[in-house]
């Protein structure tokens, strides 16, 4: 097993990884936590596949565990459905001792995190993910929420996991789409901070698509070890953590302007991505290469870079982002393959002249 410590002085916690970790988490958890009161939170789907192995887990180790499955689906990550969270806390008599374990994807993840920051002020909890995207990415650093009517994650609040189980094996369940859209986010740390896992990617993408489980293993390992070191720095985004966000700035906006019905989050940043880059190009920080490296790789991912979206309908709703401030558009530009720079001085003309050219 690899453990990865995430260090926010009172809020440090490890991140487990390995595979077939799902039935180890009871054996895990009890050295840091002493049996309690425990919600099991997941979605109908991941509970008929993993919900008894961890329950049983869970339950060897005497702690006293109610499983709740919510429906799968980022439709569900509502003010609504976290009040039946609250009423199953309640049900399950819960206190601040107690412990809330989310298993599953981003959706359960993200929802489990904002009912434990806010039952009682705050309940411990434990992420258990089992898409790729969330074991590289929304499981670890402590950023949890649910969507508004006005915009996805907009309530929601920084809140720290006391420790994340990451089981490669939970992948081979995952459907192929979902696996690639959690790849986008590994290519993303490739770009931002590591030069090395690009090239691994380049090299080894076959393999990964292909669940093999020391390229699994790898790709994970590193990209939680970026996470970690980001966040460390920076637990709340008051400036480098913004790195993470490399593709989401027009990766948000196409979301948003599609009503979160065209694209998954990963294709959108994939997109994203790509126009980053033709930023960065276009204001002189970057060359060609870093850019066609990039196109390259998502290409052979499978997925597709054309939008047929009006540039002026993604310039709007880019102003409308929580990333935006004092009315300025924050941007994350590659300068090379491993190295990004913050930048605030993306001028609309910019925007637009990359923006209308074909990806
Ligand atoms: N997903 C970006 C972050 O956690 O900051």
């Amino acid at each position: 097993m690899k453990t990865i410590r995430i260090n926010l002085s009172a809020n440090s916690y490890n991140i487990y990884i390995d595979r077939g970790l799902l039935e180890k988490v009871g054996d895990t958890l009890v050295k840091e936590k002493t049996p309690c009161k425990t919600l099991l939170i997941t979605d109908k789907n991941i509970e008929k596949v993993y919900g008894n192995i961890v329950s049983e887990s869970l339950q060897r180790n005497k702690f006293d565990v109610r499983l709740v499955s919510i429906k799968p689906g980022e439709e569900q990550k509502t003010l609504e459905t976290a009040l039946t969270l609250y009423d199953a806390c309640f049900d399950h008599k819960l206190d601040r001792n107690s412990l809330i374990v989310a298993l599953g994807g981003g959706v359960v993840g993200d929802i489990s995190g904002f009912v434990a920051a806010t039952f009682m002020r705050g309940v411990p909890f434990v992420q258990v993910p089992t898409s790729l995207l969330a074991q590289v990415d929304s499981s670890i650093g402590g950023k949890v929420a649910v969507n508004h009517t006005r915009g996805k994650n907009m309530i929601g609040s920084f809140y720290q996991p006391k420790a994340v189980f990451i089981d490669a094996d939970t992948l081979s369940t995952l459907p192929a789409i979902e696996l690639v859209v959690g790849l986008v986010e590994v290519i993303k740390y490739g770009v931002i901070k590591d030069a090395e896992l690009f090239e691994y990617l380049e090299k080894h993408l076959y393999d990964v698509l292909q669940l093999d489980r020391e390229a699994l293993l790898k790709i994970i390992a590193t990209s939680c070890q970026i996470k970690a070191k980001v966040v460390e720095e920076d637990e709340k985004e008051k400036h480098l953590r913004a790195i993470l966000n490399y593709g989401h700035t027009i990766g948000h906006a196409i979301e948003a302007v599609t009503n979160y019905k065209k694209y998954r989050h990963g294709e959108a940043v994939a997109i994203g991505m790509i126009y980053a880059a033709g930023i960065a190009i276009e204001m002189g920080l970057t060359n060609n290469a870093v850019l066609e490296r990039q196109r390259s790789l998502i290409k052979r991912l499978g997925l597709s870079l054309k939008t047929g979206l009006k540039p002026e309908n993604i310039v709007k709703t880019l102003y409308a982002d929580k990333k935006v401030i004092a009315g300025r558009l924050r941007f994350i530009l590659p300068v090379k393959i491993g190295e990004v720079v913050i930048s605030d001085h993306v001028t609309e003309e910019i925007l637009y002249r990359v923006l209308s050219k074909p990806l």
